[in-house]
Parts: C-alpha cells; structure tokens; sequence
C-alpha cells in the first residue's frame, strides 16, 4: 500500500491517505437504511416568488461538470448505454414490453412509445409539418441482417458508420426510434436535421425524453455518422439534464467518469470522515440508495470542513479541505484511485470561514469558493487554475451565521447560493452564472435549522436526478429531490450519522 503524506503539515497529525480501499462492516458508522419518514425532516414551502424555470438551450455555464452515475449496463434499464464497446449483455436481450408505436407496424417499449405521441404531437403543434416512424425495435437476427446488407453494398469500414453490428444497436433495447417527415422528403438522410421537423427534433425532443443520439460532429465520441433521425427513448429526467448541462452524447454524459477505480466516482457518493479520523467513501449505486462503504483515506482529523469538487476540472473528483488551522488545501483525485498530497490552495484564517465550493462563474472553467468570514460579508474566491485561489471579490454583506450551500435550485443552468438563515429559513440567492446574483431569494423551506450539512447531489436516484442530502443534528441523512426551482420527493437515506464529518 503506498501512502501519502499531507506536505506542510501544521497540526500535530500528518494526514495520510491510503491508496487501497478497504471494505469495512456497514456497522461501524453511518448505516444505510431502507427509505422511510425522517421523523426530523423539515416542512418546505415553494415561495410564489420563486423565479420561474428558464427553458435552456445553450450550452449551460456553471452547473456540475461531472457525470452522475456510471454508465447503466442493465438492457433493461431506460439509460442503459449501448455502444460498440458496450454491447447488449445477453447480446440477445429483447424487451418485454415493445408496443405498436402509433399504430406504424414499428414496436418500441410502452414507455417509449407513450412518450413518442406527445413528441409527434409537438412536432405537428410546431407546424413542422409532422413526423413519421420509419424503424423501430430490431432483434438481434434483424440487425444482424440490415448490418449484412449495408456491408455487402458499402464494405465493412463504411457499414460500421451508419449501422451497428447485432447486439451493439440501440434498436435491440426497444427504446431507439428512426424518425423522419410524415411526407417522406430527406428520409434517413442527414437533411432531415435542417427540415423543419428536423430542427424542432433536436430543440425539443428532450422534452419527450428523447435525444438525437448521434449528432453532428461526434463520430469520434459515437463511432457513427451523423444520425438527425435517430432518436433515443432515455426518459425526461435525463434527456433535460444531458441538454441543460451541454452533454451533446451518452458516452460524454458517463464518460466524464472515465475514471472508475477512483477514489470517488460520481457526484452522488457521499463521503465523510469519522471520529477516527477515517475517510470513507459510501458508493451511490444509481437506483436511490448506497453500497458498501469503504475506507479511503485515514486521520482525517483537524477538519473544520470538506468539499468533493473536481477542483482542477480533469474529470476526476478531488477533495478540498478547510483545517482548523487555517489552512485550505487541495487533495487531487487521481484516476486509478487515492488522492495526492496536499496542494496548499489557500492560508490563514479559512478556519474563520463559512464556505460553499461550486461553479460560480462562467469565466472560470473551474469551481470557486463563496463565503463569509464573521463579519458576514460575502466573498467569492475565482480559482482560475485548478491551484491557487485569485484575488476575492465582496458579493454580499450580512451573510452571518448562515448555512450554505451550492445548487441550482431554478434550473437555469446557473449556480445559486441555498442559505439556511438563523431562524432556520432555507433562501435560494439566484445566481447570475457570472460570480454575482440575479436577483432576490427565495423563500424555499422552512425548519432547517436542525440541519447540520446540505450536500447538493448528483444521479443518487438515476442518471440525471439531482437532490440535496441534509443531515440533520440528530443523525439522520435525507434526501431532497430538487426539480426546477421545486422540491420533488423526499425520503430517509441513512441514520446513525451522528460524529460523521459529511463532505459537501
Ligand atoms: N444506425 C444505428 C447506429 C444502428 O444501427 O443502431
Ligand atoms: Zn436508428
């Protein structure tokens, strides 16, 4: 086991952390429990004054980078990603449920088909002019035989462009579906796109739940041609979040994880230090809850607090840490796991500071800092490198006492500050997505003054969820899914935590 030493240590204990992850017993600290009322959750009221949600379509500036999950093998799983290096497994799965898609002859899962009509039904409202299903599922032996075809009039180098081999294609999982205009103009050719049915599909299809899974541009990400007929059934949640947060492909969506023997792989782990200063990383395992934690790192002692952030944006989650002695230091993720020694990011005084980490500016490519000192006047710290803070700029005054935190609670693409206010008000300060606000808060809970830590979420129930975990003063973890700019479901995640420093 290599080890590695924090370098300018100023506590009397040298931080190590351990490059190998050993399992433990769930019972040591912070067990996993089946969801159930949180006897302590707060009462949350979605103000009327809360901004309204922004339709975006541009590429969005300043909301997680990171992927959620791992990519989803699982045929049968609405996101399940399917590629030439990730084939069907059976490669001869074939859903249960494929329905005829709009009396067209062309079956797709029910899911996806229900989901379709409204899609047709947009496009016809849109005055496009209307759409038409040209293909649907294909079993294996189908695409076994349109991949023949295509080899036989075009040669396998081309053939792999434009057609999957059987078990590799996204037919096979019932949720792809070829689409072009009810009048039959530019059928499977890549002017669809710029029909009017074309670029209303791409603007909007997410809005259905679908993607156009092969766009322009991507053949390197894809290993196929541009496809503006194509479409992928992923659901709502996530077709929105991969266009919210500028996810052109799946692959790109999942492979911002390029790095699964990391110590942290995804945006929805929790990670946390316990009273022996043992830094344990609890696995979300995509379907709402969390696998068995394991220990990866030791003392961890001295910590005021802790943030998971991909700080130096290569794609690998790292952890910053705010010591009792003053000191802000940067630990990088390294892609095969464990973490460098301590980068000193920041001196002096950080113990005096209440903080949120996050993207709070567009300018910057990477996440920074926003918090007060005691004064209560609001700062934000661009980091413009990956390393070392820049000059600070004053945000805000008045912020004493308040618990924060990072999210974007309206959906518009733009981080805002959640302020958990000394009556125990949760406010959403919008955001500007230019390292200052937009506008007034919110008034978006109340009672959360018994929380101890909020920690925004990412894929802890699927691919393109987003909540916040809360762990109250007694104990408990509770999930809140965040829609946009309103709560969703909120449910009981863990219990027993009580002693755990919960990384933000
Ligand atoms: N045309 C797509 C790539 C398929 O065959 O699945
Ligand atoms: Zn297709």
């Amino acid at each position: 086991m290599r080890s590695h030493i924090r370098s300018g240590s100023m506590g009397n204990a040298r931080r190590r952390l351990a490059a190998c992850a050993a399992v433990f017993s769930l019972a040591v600290a912070g067990g996993v429990v089946a969801a159930a009322p949180a006897t302590a959750a707060p009462t949350q009221a979605v103000t009327t004054t809360a901004p309204a949600a922004v339709a975006q379509t541009a590429v969005p500036t300043t909301a997680n980078p990171l992927p959620s999950v791992d990519p989803v093998g699982d045929p049968a799983n609405l996101s399940v990603l399917v590629n030439k290096s990730r084939p069907l497994n059976p490669v001869s799965y074939a859903p249960g449920d494929l329905v005829n898609a709009r009396g067209s002859g062309q079956y797709l899962r029910a899911e996806a088909a229900a989901w379709l009509n409204g899609l047709f039904q947009g496009a016809a409202d849109a005055g496009t002019g209307g759409l038409a299903v040209v293909s649907g599922y294909r079993s294996y032996a189908q695409q076994q035989q349109v991949y023949s075809y295509y080899v036989s009039i075009y040669g396998q180098a081309q053939a792999d462009l434009i057609s999957a081999r059987p078990g590799h294609s996204e037919h096979q999982t019932g949720l792809a579906v070829d689409v072009g205009n009810a009048n039959g103009s530019c059928g499977l050719s890549t002017c669809f796109g710029d029909t009017a049915a074309g670029i209303w599909v791409a603007a909007n299809a997410h809005r259905y739940g679908f993607i156009v899974r092969y766009p322009n541009g991507y053949t390197n990400v894809t290993g196929y041609s541009y496809e503006p007929w194509h479409l992928r059934y992923v659901g709502v949640d996530l077709a929105t979040e991969m266009k919210r947060r500028g996810f052109p492909t799946m692959e790109q969506y999942f492979a911002g994880n390029p790095t699964a023997y990391a110590s942290i792989t995804s945006g929805a782990d929790l990670v946390a230090a316990d009273s022996s200063g043992r830094l344990l990383r609890y696995p979300a395992h995509g379907g709402g809850g969390y696998g068995i934690p394991s220990v990866i790192g030791s003392n961890w002692h001295g910590l005021k607090q802790a943030f998971v952030v991909d700080w130096d944006a290569d794609g690998v989650y790292d952890i910053l840490a705010q010591w009792d002695n003053g000191t802000l230091g940067l630990f990088k993720g390294w892609p095969g796991g464990a973490f460098s020694t301590q980068i000193v990011v920041g001196t002096g005084d950080w113990d005096k500071m209440t903080i949120t980490v996050g993207k709070w500016s567009a300018a910057q490519g990477y996440p920074g800092i926003v918090g007060y000192f005691p004064d209560g006047g609001l700062r934000y710290y661009p980091n413009t490198s990956g390393r070392a803070l820049s000059y600070r700029v004053d945000i805000g005054s008045g912020w004493a006492g308040m618990g924060l935190t990072m999210a974007d609670w309206n959906g518009d693409g733009a981080n805002d500050i959640l302020a958990i206010t000394t009556s125990g008000h949760l406010l959403s300060y919008p955001g500007n997505g230019g390292g200052g606000f937009a506008g007034l808060p919110a008034t978006v809970g109340s009672g959360w003054g018994t929380m101890k830590a909020l920690v925004p979420s990412f894929g802890l129930s699927g691919p393109g969820t987003r909540s916040i975990t809360a762990q109250t003063v007694d104990g408990y973890l509770v999930d809140y899914a965040l829609g946009v700019g309103v709560w969703g479901a909120q449910r009981q995640v863990g219990n027993g935590w009580n002693g755990m420093k919960l990384f933000r």
